[in-house]
C-alpha cells in the first residue's frame, strides 16, 4: 500500500514537472506586443522578492524595437525620492515571444517568455532568473491599464499555482500615480 502511495507520488511529480513547462502565445506579433504596459501584479519564488514585496509599488513597462530585431526593455519606477528608469536589451531568440538578457547590475541571465496575450488587455509574462547554481521564477502580469479584469487576475493567479507557486508568492499592486524618470539606474 505504502509503495502504491508513493508510486503515485512520484507519476504526480513528474506531472507536475511537465506541467511547469513554459508555454509562448501561439504566432506571437511582436508588433502588438510594443508600448506601455503597467505592471499590476508579480509573483517569484526569489528572496529579494518574497522579502519585501508589499512594499513593491506599480511600475511602467515600455517596450519598443532595438537594433537587430531585439526589444528595447525601460522600466519606469515611483521610488522613494524619485521616479526612476531602468534600460534593458531583450535579446530576440529563435522563438518567436521568447528573449534573453543578462542583466549587469543583478549579474544574472534571464530567460523570457510571453507566456499568452490579447496584446490590447494583457501580457502574462515569465522570466527564468539564473545566477551561479541559482533558479529563480518571475512571472509578470502586464495591463494596458491601471487595472485589469478580476477574470484575467484569476488567470494570473491560476497560471502561477501551476507553476508550483502558491499565495504568498504572489503580490497584486495597488494602482500608482505615474512618473517622468529623472534618472537613471545604471
Ligand atoms: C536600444 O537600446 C540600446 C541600449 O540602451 C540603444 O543603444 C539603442 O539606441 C536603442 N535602439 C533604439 C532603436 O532605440
Ligand atoms: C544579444 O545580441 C547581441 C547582438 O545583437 C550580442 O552581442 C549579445 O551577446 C546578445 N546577448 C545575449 C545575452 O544573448
Amino acid at each position: 500500500m505504502r509503495a502504491t502511495v508513493l508510486a503515485i507520488g512520484v507519476i504526480v511529480l513528474c506531472a507536475l514537472t511537465v506541467h511547469g513547462d513554459i508555454p509562448v502565445q501561439k504566432n506571437f506579433d511582436l508588433n502588438q506586443f510594443l508600448g506601455k504596459w503597467y505592471v499590476v501584479g508579480m509573483a517569484s519564488d526569489a528572496q529579494w522578492f518574497l522579502g519585501r514585496k508589499d512594499k513593491f509599488k506599480m511600475s511602467t513597462i515600455i517596450m519598443a524595437p532595438g537594433e537587430d530585431g531585439h526589444l528595447n526593455v525601460t522600466l519606469i519606477k515611483n521610488k522613494v525620492g524619485g521616479c526612476w528608469q531602468m534600460d534593458f536589451v531583450y535579446n530576440k531568440t529563435d522563438q518567436e515571444g521568447r528573449f534573453k538578457y543578462h542583466s549587469k547590475r543583478w549579474n544574472n541571465d534571464n530567460d523570457v517568455r510571453v507566456v499568452e496575450t490579447n496584446y490590447d488587455e494583457f501580457a502574462l509574462v515569465h522570466s527564468i532568473k539564473t545566477k551561479g547554481d541559482e533558479v529563480t521564477m518571475l512571472v509578470k502580469m502586464l495591463s494596458r491599464g491601471q487595472e485589469l479584469r478580476s477574470e484575467l487576475v484569476k488567470e494570473f493567479r491560476q497560471y502561477c499555482f501551476a507553476q508550483g507557486l502558491n499565495e504568498d508568492n504572489i503580490q497584486m499592486f495597488p494602482k500608482e500615480e505615474e512618473c517622468q524618470p529623472s534618472r537613471n539606474w545604471i
